[in-house]
């Protein structure tokens, strides 16, 4: 596959087969994005790739915590500013409809929403998750960093053959997931990834994007 293929077929797949993902797959991936760049050669994410019974157990304390109406974590940073501007409010409204659109749910119906969002802390029935850390003292550039290794991850993802989708939904319930990982109290849950086959029997849209000259500025010279 190559890499316009992987970027074109990737996409946030929220319902996965059962079928288990081989340890050596996830080893060739990981050992491979270890080549994404950062700045000063960084470094800065915290992988921590979770399968079989520590998966079934994040997903069964978080479904608990969905059941008694918990609330969600205090969260350890902002996921968005609080009033979206445009063209962002725009763009994240679409989104809802595309999402929710495809499951058949309307734009009012908000606990069909929030059932189908419910979804993400049972990694969408992935057998297997990526809970990505990155150090609380470390700043915006190196949370770009870690952007960009996990869109390098997706893609290498796509080049075995699976399907990944990066959920934030997981800092929600970050200390769920820490009661399972144990992971050093300098480290702060960016997000989780399923990963896993596709169950292509779940309905879904692709999602649309921006023209070109609505996010890219060419300044050509003679
Ligand atoms: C950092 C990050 C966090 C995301 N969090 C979630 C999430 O919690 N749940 C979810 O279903 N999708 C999540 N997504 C997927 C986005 O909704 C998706 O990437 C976007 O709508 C574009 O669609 P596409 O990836 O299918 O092209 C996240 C994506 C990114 C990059």
């Amino acid at each position: 596959m190559d890499v316009y293929e992987a970027v074109a077929s990737r996409r946030a797949v929220r319902g996965f087969a059962d079928e288990p993902v081989p340890r050596e797959t996830l080893e060739r991936v990981l050992s491979a994005a270890a080549r994404a760049p950062s700045g000063s050669n960084l470094q800065p994410w915290h992988a921590y790739v979770v399968t079989g019974a520590p998966l079934a157990e994040i997903k069964k304390r978080a479904g608990e915590r969905i059941a008694a109406n918990d609330p969600w974590d205090e969260p350890e940073y902002e996921q968005y500013p609080p009033a979206l501007k445009s063209p962002y409010r725009e763009r994240r409204s679409a989104f809802g409809a595309e999402r929710y659109g495809a499951l058949g749910i309307a734009r009012e119906d908000w606990e069909a929403r929030q059932r189908a969002a419910a979804a993400n802390w049972d990694c969408f029935g992935a057998p297997a998750a990526l809970f990505c850390y990155v150090d609380r003292d470390l700043g915006r550039p190196q949370w770009s960093d870690v952007g960009m290794y996990l869109q390098t991850v997706m893609l290498l993802l796509r080049a075995e053959g699976l399907h990944s989708c990066p959920q934030m939904a997981w800092a929600k319930f970050h200390k769920t997931v820490a009661e399972v990982l144990s992971p050093p109290d300098d480290l702060v849950l960016f997000c989780g990834m399923s990963i896993g086959f596709e169950d292509t029997t779940v309905p879904h849209t692709r999602t649309g994007r921006a023209p070109l000259d609505e996010t890219v500025t060419f300044v050509d010279g003679p």
